[in-house]
């Protein structure tokens, strides 16, 4: 567990400008936790999850509600910690070297705004710490983004 990571996620928060704002905070994610092949953000936006910043290979633009692991947190609202991919049905492979993924909702007044989304090459990489971890950073997003006014 790394216990500085949310203090650090918070300081980049300050930023009122949401892409630079969360491009430092999948810098600060990828440089906490190691065996990542992906870290970054999709945005809740014109009814899919559209790609925001991150850290890593090319991914996808455009994620329907009712597909992959990112899909499923949407609709579910709810944290996908993934250890094996191959067992998900419907995964999306945006890198084939991909293994275990977490996947966290940011929810504002009741609404999935945007979601952190984490790939590890290794199966069962995430931690409950990490899931942890990554719930707070969402909840501390979800009150930048309240501050902040940014779009929903
Ligand atoms: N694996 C995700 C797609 C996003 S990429 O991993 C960056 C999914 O199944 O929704």
């Amino acid at each position: 567990m790394n216990k500085y990571i949310n203090e650090q996620i918070r300081s980049f928060l300050e930023e009122p400008d949401m892409i630079a704002a969360l491009a430092n905070v999948s810098a600060v994610i990828s440089q906490n936790y190691d065996r990542l092949n992906w870290a970054g953000f999709y945005l809740v936006k014109n009814g899919e999850l559209i790609l925001g910043p991150f850290q890593g290979k090319v991914a996808c633009v455009h994620i329907p509600f009712d597909k992959g692991v990112c899909g499923k947190c949407y609709r579910d609202a709810k944290v996908q910690r993934i250890d094996d991919v191959l067992a998900f049905p419907g995964h999306i492979a945006c890198d084939s070297a991909s293994r275990s993924e977490l996947c966290v909702p940011i929810i504002v007044d009741g609404q999935v705004v945007a979601e952190i989304d984490l790939d590890s090459p290794e199966k069962e990489r995430f931690t409950a710490d990490e899931e942890n971890e990554m719930i707070q950073a969402a909840e501390d997003i979800a009150a930048a983004w309240t501050e902040h006014h940014w779009p929903n």
